[in-house]
Protein backbone atom coordinates (compact mmCIF):
# COMPACT_ATOMS: atom_id res chain seq x y z
CA UNK A 1 0.00 0.00 0.00
CA UNK A 2 1.49 3.11 -0.77
CA UNK A 3 -0.97 5.63 1.24
CA UNK A 4 -0.14 3.49 4.32
CA UNK A 5 0.37 5.63 7.40
CA UNK A 6 3.53 3.37 8.04
CA UNK A 7 6.60 2.96 5.66
CA UNK A 8 8.00 -0.92 5.01
CA UNK A 9 10.89 0.15 7.04
CA UNK A 10 9.48 1.36 10.02
CA UNK A 11 7.40 -1.61 10.38
CA UNK A 12 10.17 -3.74 9.73
CA UNK A 13 12.19 -1.75 12.85
CA UNK A 14 8.98 -2.43 15.25
CA UNK A 15 9.50 -5.64 14.15
CA UNK A 16 13.68 -6.38 14.74
CA UNK A 17 12.52 -4.49 18.33
CA UNK A 18 10.19 -6.80 19.27
CA UNK A 19 12.47 -9.71 18.26
CA UNK A 20 15.26 -8.03 20.14
CA UNK A 21 12.78 -8.04 23.47
CA UNK A 22 11.13 -11.45 23.42
CA UNK A 23 13.74 -13.15 25.64
CA UNK A 24 13.11 -10.83 28.18
CA UNK A 25 9.24 -11.21 27.91
CA UNK A 26 9.43 -14.45 27.83
CA UNK A 27 11.43 -14.63 31.23
CA UNK A 28 9.05 -12.30 32.60
CA UNK A 29 6.56 -14.34 31.59
CA UNK A 30 7.82 -17.27 33.17
CA UNK A 31 8.10 -15.51 36.44
CA UNK A 32 4.36 -14.90 36.18
CA UNK A 33 3.41 -18.51 35.48
CA UNK A 34 5.44 -19.57 38.88
CA UNK A 35 2.71 -17.77 40.74
CA UNK A 36 -0.33 -20.19 40.70
CA UNK A 37 -2.99 -17.27 40.68
CA UNK A 38 -5.92 -19.40 40.73
CA UNK A 39 -8.91 -16.85 41.08
CA UNK A 40 -11.47 -19.79 42.73
CA UNK A 41 -12.44 -19.36 46.21
CA UNK A 42 -11.06 -22.84 46.91
CA UNK A 43 -7.56 -21.51 45.78
CA UNK A 44 -5.06 -18.93 47.90
CA UNK A 45 -6.21 -16.11 47.13
CA UNK A 46 -2.35 -14.38 48.51
CA UNK A 47 -1.24 -15.42 45.60
CA UNK A 48 -3.53 -13.53 43.28
CA UNK A 49 -2.57 -11.13 45.02
CA UNK A 50 1.22 -11.95 44.43
CA UNK A 51 0.16 -12.34 40.90
CA UNK A 52 -1.23 -8.35 40.99
CA UNK A 53 1.90 -7.31 42.44
CA UNK A 54 4.06 -9.01 40.13
CA UNK A 55 2.21 -7.32 37.16
CA UNK A 56 1.94 -4.28 38.31
CA UNK A 57 5.90 -4.09 38.72
CA UNK A 58 5.96 -5.00 35.58
CA UNK A 59 3.88 -1.90 34.34
CA UNK A 60 5.50 0.63 36.86
CA UNK A 61 9.05 -0.29 34.90
CA UNK A 62 7.42 1.04 32.03
CA UNK A 63 6.80 4.28 32.97
CA UNK A 64 2.99 3.59 33.82
CA UNK A 65 1.15 5.34 36.98
CA UNK A 66 -0.51 1.83 38.66
CA UNK A 67 -2.98 1.32 40.83
CA UNK A 68 -4.45 -2.13 42.30
CA UNK A 69 -8.37 -1.85 42.72
CA UNK A 70 -10.09 -4.39 44.88
CA UNK A 71 -14.08 -3.88 44.74
CA UNK A 72 -15.12 -6.60 46.83
CA UNK A 73 -13.64 -9.37 44.00
CA UNK A 74 -10.14 -10.38 42.87
CA UNK A 75 -7.38 -7.50 42.05
CA UNK A 76 -7.19 -5.93 39.17
CA UNK A 77 -4.66 -3.25 37.79
CA UNK A 78 -5.12 -0.57 36.01
CA UNK A 79 -1.95 1.39 34.72
CA UNK A 80 -1.79 4.92 32.66
CA UNK A 81 0.44 6.62 30.77
CA UNK A 82 -0.45 9.64 28.27
CA UNK A 83 0.76 9.26 24.66
CA UNK A 84 1.55 12.60 22.56
CA UNK A 85 -0.91 15.26 22.47
CA UNK A 86 -3.60 14.57 20.02
CA UNK A 87 -2.96 10.75 20.04
CA UNK A 88 -5.32 8.53 20.78
CA UNK A 89 -5.67 6.20 23.92
CA UNK A 90 -6.10 2.88 23.87
CA UNK A 91 -6.82 0.43 26.75
CA UNK A 92 -5.39 -3.01 26.36
CA UNK A 93 -7.19 -5.73 28.78
CA UNK A 94 -5.67 -9.29 29.87
CA UNK A 95 -6.22 -11.58 33.20
CA UNK A 96 -3.76 -12.30 35.44
CA UNK A 97 -6.00 -15.55 36.93
CA UNK A 98 -5.82 -18.67 35.95
CA UNK A 99 -8.29 -21.67 36.09
CA UNK A 100 -7.28 -24.68 38.43
CA UNK A 101 -4.65 -26.81 37.52
CA UNK A 102 -6.82 -30.06 37.49
CA UNK A 103 -4.96 -33.46 38.63
CA UNK A 104 -1.05 -33.03 38.66
CA UNK A 105 -0.90 -36.73 37.15
CA UNK A 106 -2.73 -35.13 33.74
CA UNK A 107 0.06 -33.17 33.47
CA UNK A 108 3.90 -34.16 31.81
CA UNK A 109 5.63 -31.55 33.60
CA UNK A 110 4.49 -29.83 36.76
CA UNK A 111 1.47 -27.04 36.43
CA UNK A 112 3.31 -23.91 37.46
CA UNK A 113 6.67 -24.88 36.35
CA UNK A 114 7.19 -23.52 33.09
CA UNK A 115 8.74 -25.81 30.35
CA UNK A 116 10.12 -25.40 27.16
CA UNK A 117 8.77 -28.48 24.51
CA UNK A 118 9.15 -28.23 20.81
CA UNK A 119 9.05 -25.03 20.84
CA UNK A 120 5.91 -24.55 23.00
CA UNK A 121 6.07 -23.10 26.64
CA UNK A 122 4.12 -25.57 29.03
CA UNK A 123 2.30 -24.17 32.18
CA UNK A 124 -1.07 -23.18 33.46
CA UNK A 125 -1.77 -19.84 31.92
CA UNK A 126 1.49 -19.68 29.89
CA UNK A 127 -1.31 -18.74 27.28
CA UNK A 128 -4.38 -18.11 28.82
CA UNK A 129 -3.79 -15.85 30.03
CA UNK A 130 -0.53 -14.41 31.24
CA UNK A 131 0.87 -13.98 27.95
CA UNK A 132 -1.63 -11.82 26.99
CA UNK A 133 -0.45 -9.62 29.61
CA UNK A 134 3.11 -9.73 28.37
CA UNK A 135 1.90 -9.17 25.10
CA UNK A 136 0.76 -5.93 26.38
CA UNK A 137 4.13 -5.49 28.18
CA UNK A 138 6.00 -6.38 25.27
CA UNK A 139 4.30 -3.55 22.83
CA UNK A 140 4.80 -0.77 25.96
CA UNK A 141 8.65 -2.28 25.44
CA UNK A 142 8.77 -1.62 21.98
CA UNK A 143 8.05 2.14 21.72
CA UNK A 144 9.80 2.71 25.42
CA UNK A 145 10.52 6.33 25.57
CA UNK A 146 8.15 7.07 22.70
CA UNK A 147 5.13 5.57 22.74
CA UNK A 148 2.65 7.00 19.82
CA UNK A 149 -0.30 6.64 21.81
CA UNK A 150 -1.80 7.20 25.28
CA UNK A 151 -1.96 3.84 27.18
CA UNK A 152 -4.30 2.01 29.80
CA UNK A 153 -3.74 -1.41 30.54
CA UNK A 154 -6.21 -3.19 32.96
CA UNK A 155 -5.20 -6.59 33.84
CA UNK A 156 -7.67 -8.44 35.85
CA UNK A 157 -8.16 -10.74 38.44
CA UNK A 158 -11.27 -12.29 38.02
CA UNK A 159 -11.91 -13.50 34.65
CA UNK A 160 -11.96 -17.29 35.28
CA UNK A 161 -14.82 -17.24 37.86
CA UNK A 162 -16.59 -14.75 35.65
CA UNK A 163 -15.46 -11.36 36.53
CA UNK A 164 -18.47 -10.93 39.25
CA UNK A 165 -17.25 -7.57 40.88
CA UNK A 166 -16.32 -5.88 37.52
CA UNK A 167 -19.62 -4.01 37.07
CA UNK A 168 -18.01 -2.51 40.42
CA UNK A 169 -14.57 -1.70 39.25
CA UNK A 170 -16.52 -0.16 36.14
CA UNK A 171 -18.88 1.84 38.17
CA UNK A 172 -15.59 3.51 40.38
CA UNK A 173 -13.14 3.52 37.86
CA UNK A 174 -14.46 3.10 34.51
CA UNK A 175 -13.17 6.72 33.49
CA UNK A 176 -10.38 5.31 33.73
CA UNK A 177 -10.39 3.02 30.91
CA UNK A 178 -12.32 4.98 28.38
CA UNK A 179 -10.27 4.75 25.14
CA UNK A 180 -10.78 4.77 21.08
CA UNK A 181 -9.86 1.22 20.97
CA UNK A 182 -9.89 -1.68 23.22
CA UNK A 183 -7.84 -4.83 22.85
CA UNK A 184 -8.62 -7.65 24.53
CA UNK A 185 -5.92 -10.14 24.08
CA UNK A 186 -7.75 -12.89 25.46
CA UNK A 187 -8.39 -15.08 22.41
CA UNK A 188 -6.66 -16.46 19.86
CA UNK A 189 -5.97 -17.01 16.40
CA UNK A 190 -7.10 -19.35 13.63
CA UNK A 191 -4.48 -21.42 12.90
CA UNK A 192 -0.61 -21.90 13.32
CA UNK A 193 0.49 -19.04 10.69
CA UNK A 194 -2.94 -17.25 10.50
CA UNK A 195 -3.88 -14.67 12.93
CA UNK A 196 -7.44 -13.66 13.49
CA UNK A 197 -9.63 -11.28 14.90
CA UNK A 198 -12.10 -12.16 16.83
CA UNK A 199 -15.64 -10.84 15.85
CA UNK A 200 -18.34 -13.19 17.63
CA UNK A 201 -18.05 -15.03 21.08
CA UNK A 202 -20.63 -16.62 22.70
CA UNK A 203 -22.30 -16.46 26.39
CA UNK A 204 -22.92 -18.85 28.99
CA UNK A 205 -24.94 -20.03 31.82
CA UNK A 206 -24.07 -22.42 34.37
CA UNK A 207 -27.07 -23.65 36.23
CA UNK A 208 -27.16 -26.32 38.92
CA UNK A 209 -30.25 -29.13 38.88
CA UNK A 210 -31.41 -30.34 41.74
CA UNK A 211 -33.83 -33.57 41.72
CA UNK A 212 -35.60 -35.23 44.57
CA UNK A 213 -37.47 -38.28 44.92
CA UNK A 214 -37.68 -39.41 48.61
CA UNK A 215 -38.02 -38.20 51.61
CA UNK A 216 -35.06 -40.75 52.40
CA UNK A 217 -32.61 -43.21 50.78
CA UNK A 218 -34.26 -46.39 51.02
CA UNK A 219 -33.55 -50.06 50.42
CA UNK A 220 -33.64 -50.62 46.82
CA UNK A 221 -34.44 -54.20 46.93
CA UNK A 222 -37.37 -53.37 49.30
CA UNK A 223 -38.47 -50.26 47.03
CA UNK A 224 -36.97 -50.70 43.71
CA UNK A 225 -39.24 -51.17 40.86
CA UNK A 226 -41.93 -49.01 42.41
CA UNK A 227 -40.30 -45.76 43.66
CA UNK A 228 -37.76 -43.81 41.56
CA UNK A 229 -34.11 -42.93 42.58
CA UNK A 230 -33.11 -39.69 42.10
CA UNK A 231 -29.47 -39.98 40.44
CA UNK A 232 -32.11 -42.28 37.41
CA UNK A 233 -34.34 -39.41 37.15
CA UNK A 234 -31.80 -36.89 36.97
CA UNK A 235 -30.09 -38.83 34.28
CA UNK A 236 -33.10 -38.66 32.30
CA UNK A 237 -34.07 -35.06 33.18
CA UNK A 238 -30.35 -34.00 31.22
CA UNK A 239 -31.24 -36.58 28.63
CA UNK A 240 -33.76 -34.67 27.33
CA UNK A 241 -31.52 -31.11 27.10
CA UNK A 242 -30.58 -32.98 23.74
CA UNK A 243 -32.49 -34.49 21.01
CA UNK A 244 -31.29 -37.83 19.15
CA UNK A 245 -29.08 -35.50 16.64
CA UNK A 246 -27.37 -33.88 19.41
CA UNK A 247 -29.12 -30.20 19.08
CA UNK A 248 -29.69 -28.86 22.35
CA UNK A 249 -33.52 -29.46 22.47
CA UNK A 250 -34.44 -26.53 25.39
CA UNK A 251 -36.96 -24.47 22.36
CA UNK A 252 -36.47 -20.80 21.85
CA UNK A 253 -32.61 -20.31 22.23
CA UNK A 254 -31.12 -17.88 19.62
CA UNK A 255 -29.00 -19.43 16.58
CA UNK A 256 -26.28 -17.36 14.61
CA UNK A 257 -24.55 -17.23 11.43
CA UNK A 258 -20.53 -18.14 11.94
CA UNK A 259 -17.66 -16.23 10.30
CA UNK A 260 -17.46 -18.23 7.31
CA UNK A 261 -14.15 -19.93 6.88
CA UNK A 262 -13.33 -24.06 6.21
CA UNK A 263 -13.20 -26.03 8.94
CA UNK A 264 -13.49 -30.14 7.86
CA UNK A 265 -14.80 -32.82 9.88
CA UNK A 266 -11.10 -34.35 10.26
CA UNK A 267 -9.57 -31.19 11.80
CA UNK A 268 -12.40 -30.62 14.03
CA UNK A 269 -11.55 -34.85 15.32
CA UNK A 270 -7.92 -34.16 15.49
CA UNK A 271 -7.93 -30.95 17.78
CA UNK A 272 -10.74 -32.02 19.76
CA UNK A 273 -9.33 -35.39 20.47
CA UNK A 274 -12.53 -37.41 19.75
CA UNK A 275 -12.15 -40.81 19.96
CA UNK A 276 -12.54 -42.91 16.54
CA UNK A 277 -16.07 -44.38 16.29
CA UNK A 278 -17.61 -41.63 18.54
CA UNK A 279 -20.00 -39.26 16.31
CA UNK A 280 -20.15 -35.47 16.27
CA UNK A 281 -23.14 -34.19 17.50
CA UNK A 282 -25.31 -31.62 16.86
CA UNK A 283 -26.78 -29.94 12.63
CA UNK A 284 -25.18 -27.25 11.02
CA UNK A 285 -21.76 -26.68 9.87
CA UNK A 286 -19.40 -27.34 12.37
CA UNK A 287 -18.46 -24.19 13.02
CA UNK A 288 -22.10 -22.57 13.58
CA UNK A 289 -22.11 -25.44 16.54
CA UNK A 290 -19.17 -24.66 17.94
CA UNK A 291 -19.61 -20.36 17.50
CA UNK A 292 -22.88 -19.27 16.88
CA UNK A 293 -25.76 -22.66 18.09
CA UNK A 294 -26.32 -22.98 21.83
CA UNK A 295 -24.47 -26.12 23.45
CA UNK A 296 -25.11 -27.80 26.92
CA UNK A 297 -22.70 -29.88 28.75
CA UNK A 298 -22.65 -31.80 31.94
CA UNK A 299 -19.70 -30.64 33.83
CA UNK A 300 -20.30 -32.19 37.59
CA UNK A 301 -22.99 -34.60 38.98
CA UNK A 302 -23.32 -35.33 42.58
CA UNK A 303 -24.13 -38.47 43.11
CA UNK A 304 -23.04 -41.43 45.61
CA UNK A 305 -19.82 -42.22 44.02
CA UNK A 306 -19.23 -46.14 43.20
CA UNK A 307 -16.68 -46.58 46.04
CA UNK A 308 -19.70 -45.95 48.99
CA UNK A 309 -22.14 -47.59 46.29
CA UNK A 310 -24.53 -49.68 48.39
CA UNK A 311 -28.44 -50.69 47.63
CA UNK A 312 -30.35 -47.73 47.68
CA UNK A 313 -32.37 -45.40 46.15
CA UNK A 314 -31.11 -42.13 46.35
CA UNK A 315 -33.45 -39.64 47.76
CA UNK A 316 -31.50 -36.66 45.70
CA UNK A 317 -29.17 -36.06 43.24
CA UNK A 318 -27.41 -32.58 41.57
CA UNK A 319 -25.81 -32.19 38.40
CA UNK A 320 -23.87 -28.30 37.02
CA UNK A 321 -23.91 -27.37 33.61
CA UNK A 322 -22.85 -25.07 31.60
CA UNK A 323 -24.97 -23.73 28.27
CA UNK A 324 -23.17 -21.45 25.61
CA UNK A 325 -25.09 -19.06 24.19
CA UNK A 326 -25.49 -17.84 20.37
CA UNK A 327 -23.44 -14.55 20.30
CA UNK A 328 -27.20 -12.01 19.98
CA UNK A 329 -28.95 -14.02 23.15
CA UNK A 330 -30.01 -12.31 26.04
CA UNK A 331 -28.95 -14.62 29.07
CA UNK A 332 -31.34 -14.04 31.43
CA UNK A 333 -34.15 -14.89 28.62
CA UNK A 334 -32.06 -18.05 27.71
CA UNK A 335 -32.26 -19.23 32.03
CA UNK A 336 -35.83 -18.51 32.03
CA UNK A 337 -36.04 -20.66 28.58
CA UNK A 338 -33.88 -23.66 30.22
CA UNK A 339 -35.95 -23.18 33.80
CA UNK A 340 -39.21 -24.11 32.14
CA UNK A 341 -37.47 -26.87 29.62
CA UNK A 342 -36.03 -28.56 32.84
CA UNK A 343 -39.32 -27.92 35.15
CA UNK A 344 -41.62 -29.27 32.22
CA UNK A 345 -39.66 -32.07 31.67
CA UNK A 346 -39.25 -33.60 35.50
CA UNK A 347 -39.44 -37.42 35.16
CA UNK A 348 -42.23 -39.39 37.56
CA UNK A 349 -43.15 -35.70 38.64
CA UNK A 350 -39.73 -35.69 40.25
CA UNK A 351 -39.35 -32.49 42.09
CA UNK A 352 -36.55 -30.42 40.20
CA UNK A 353 -34.79 -27.13 41.54
CA UNK A 354 -32.81 -24.96 38.86
CA UNK A 355 -30.48 -22.46 40.09
CA UNK A 356 -28.43 -20.03 38.31
CA UNK A 357 -25.03 -19.55 39.38
CA UNK A 358 -23.61 -17.27 36.72
CA UNK A 359 -24.59 -16.00 33.71
CA UNK A 360 -22.65 -13.90 30.92
CA UNK A 361 -23.81 -12.50 27.74
CA UNK A 362 -22.23 -13.33 24.21
CA UNK A 363 -20.44 -10.59 21.53
CA UNK A 364 -20.76 -9.97 18.12
CA UNK A 365 -18.50 -6.95 16.87
CA UNK A 366 -19.24 -4.86 13.97
CA UNK A 367 -15.76 -4.91 13.09
CA UNK A 368 -15.60 -2.21 10.55
CA UNK A 369 -13.85 1.27 10.68
CA UNK A 370 -10.52 2.58 10.64
CA UNK A 371 -9.49 1.58 13.84
CA UNK A 372 -10.02 -2.05 12.56
CA UNK A 373 -8.63 -1.83 9.72
CA UNK A 374 -5.70 -0.55 11.33
CA UNK A 375 -6.09 -3.88 13.28
CA UNK A 376 -6.06 -6.29 10.62
CA UNK A 377 -2.83 -4.49 8.93
CA UNK A 378 -1.16 -4.86 11.95
CA UNK A 379 -1.79 -8.75 11.78
CA UNK A 380 -0.81 -8.84 8.32
CA UNK A 381 2.88 -7.12 8.92
CA UNK A 382 3.41 -9.50 11.84
CA UNK A 383 2.54 -12.34 9.93
CA UNK A 384 2.86 -11.70 6.29
CA UNK A 385 -0.73 -13.68 5.35
CA UNK A 386 -4.38 -11.81 5.44
CA UNK A 387 -5.98 -12.34 8.68
CA UNK A 388 -9.24 -13.91 8.99
CA UNK A 389 -12.81 -12.90 11.11
CA UNK A 390 -13.40 -15.59 13.24
CA UNK A 391 -16.03 -16.44 16.27
CA UNK A 392 -15.22 -18.29 19.39
CA UNK A 393 -17.02 -20.64 21.01
CA UNK A 394 -15.70 -19.72 24.68
CA UNK A 395 -17.30 -16.33 26.43
CA UNK A 396 -15.76 -12.98 27.68
CA UNK A 397 -19.05 -12.22 29.07
CA UNK A 398 -17.28 -8.87 30.77
CA UNK A 399 -16.87 -7.67 27.14
CA UNK A 400 -20.45 -6.31 26.73
CA UNK A 401 -20.11 -4.72 29.67
CA UNK A 402 -17.30 -3.14 28.19
CA UNK A 403 -19.23 -2.15 24.78
CA UNK A 404 -22.48 -0.80 26.62
CA UNK A 405 -20.08 1.40 29.13
CA UNK A 406 -17.97 2.52 25.75
CA UNK A 407 -20.03 2.25 22.98
CA UNK A 408 -17.86 4.35 20.82
CA UNK A 409 -14.49 2.11 21.57
CA UNK A 410 -13.67 -0.22 19.14
CA UNK A 411 -13.08 -3.72 20.84
CA UNK A 412 -10.35 -5.72 19.14
CA UNK A 413 -10.26 -9.14 20.59
CA UNK A 414 -6.98 -10.71 20.00
CA UNK A 415 -4.72 -13.44 21.48
CA UNK A 416 -2.37 -15.63 21.45
CA UNK A 417 -4.28 -19.25 22.07
CA UNK A 418 -4.43 -21.36 18.89
CA UNK A 419 -5.78 -25.27 18.31
CA UNK A 420 -3.50 -26.93 20.54
CA UNK A 421 -3.45 -24.80 23.46
CA UNK A 422 -5.60 -26.41 25.54
CA UNK A 423 -6.38 -23.48 27.76
CA UNK A 424 -8.21 -25.44 30.97
CA UNK A 425 -6.96 -28.62 30.29
CA UNK A 426 -3.76 -30.22 31.29
CA UNK A 427 -0.73 -29.31 29.62
CA UNK A 428 -1.72 -26.14 28.73
CA UNK A 429 0.67 -24.33 26.24
CA UNK A 430 1.99 -21.40 24.42
CA UNK A 431 3.04 -21.51 20.65
CA UNK A 432 6.49 -19.34 21.23
CA UNK A 433 6.93 -18.36 17.73
CA UNK A 434 3.40 -17.28 17.82
CA UNK A 435 3.22 -15.51 20.50
CA UNK A 436 5.96 -13.16 19.12
CA UNK A 437 3.60 -12.62 15.81
CA UNK A 438 1.36 -11.68 18.91
CA UNK A 439 3.59 -9.05 20.59
CA UNK A 440 5.11 -7.42 16.89
CA UNK A 441 1.20 -7.38 15.62
CA UNK A 442 0.22 -5.48 19.11
CA UNK A 443 3.48 -2.77 18.96
CA UNK A 444 2.61 -2.38 15.35
CA UNK A 445 -0.89 -1.26 15.67
CA UNK A 446 -0.07 1.22 18.54
CA UNK A 447 2.85 2.77 16.06
CA UNK A 448 -0.18 2.66 13.12
CA UNK A 449 -2.35 4.32 15.07
CA UNK A 450 0.10 7.32 16.39
CA UNK A 451 0.38 7.60 12.61
CA UNK A 452 -2.92 7.28 11.72
CA UNK A 453 -3.64 10.55 14.05
CA UNK A 454 -0.74 12.24 13.16
CA UNK A 455 -1.85 11.73 9.63
CA UNK A 456 -4.85 12.95 10.22
CA UNK A 457 -3.45 16.23 12.17
CA UNK A 458 -1.72 17.71 9.08
CA UNK A 459 -3.85 16.90 6.71
CA UNK A 460 -6.29 19.78 8.02
N1 LIG B 1 -9.78 -17.01 27.15
C1 LIG B 1 -11.05 -17.62 27.47
C2 LIG B 1 -12.11 -17.34 26.43
C3 LIG B 1 -11.82 -18.09 25.16
C4 LIG B 1 -12.14 -19.43 25.11
C5 LIG B 1 -11.24 -17.46 24.09
C6 LIG B 1 -11.88 -20.15 23.98
C7 LIG B 1 -10.96 -18.21 22.94
C8 LIG B 1 -11.28 -19.55 22.89
C9 LIG B 1 -11.53 -17.12 28.81
O1 LIG B 1 -10.49 -17.00 29.74
C10 LIG B 1 -12.47 -18.12 29.40
O2 LIG B 1 -12.12 -19.26 29.53
N2 LIG B 1 -13.67 -17.71 29.73
C11 LIG B 1 -14.60 -18.53 30.42
C12 LIG B 1 -15.68 -17.61 30.92
C13 LIG B 1 -16.43 -18.12 32.11
C14 LIG B 1 -15.52 -18.42 33.28
C15 LIG B 1 -17.50 -17.12 32.50
C16 LIG B 1 -15.21 -19.59 29.53
O3 LIG B 1 -15.39 -19.39 28.30
O4 LIG B 1 -15.48 -20.68 30.04
MN1 LIG C 1 -8.72 -16.22 29.25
Amino acid sequence: MTDDVLTADQIQAVRDRVAELMPGVRADLEALVRIPSVSAASFDQAQVARSAEAVAELLRAEGLEVDIVTEGGRPAVIGHVDGPEGAPTVTLYAHHDVQPPGEDADWDSAPFEPVERDGRLYGRGAADDKAGVLAHVAALRAHRGALPVGVTVFVEGEEESGSPSLPAILERHGDRLAADAIVIADSGNWAIGTPALTTTLRGGLRVIIRVETLDHSVHSGMFGGAAPDAVTALVKLLATLHDDAGDVAVAGLDEGVAADLDYDEARFRAESGLLDGVELIGSGSILSRLWTKPSITTIGIDATSIEKASNTLAAKAAAKISVRLAPSQDPARAFELVRAHLEEHAPWGARVTVELTEKGAGFAADADGPLYDQARSSFRDAWGVEPVDMGVGGSIPFISDFAARFPEAAIIVTGVEDPDTRAHGANESLHLEEFARVCEAEAIFLARLGAQAAAAATAH
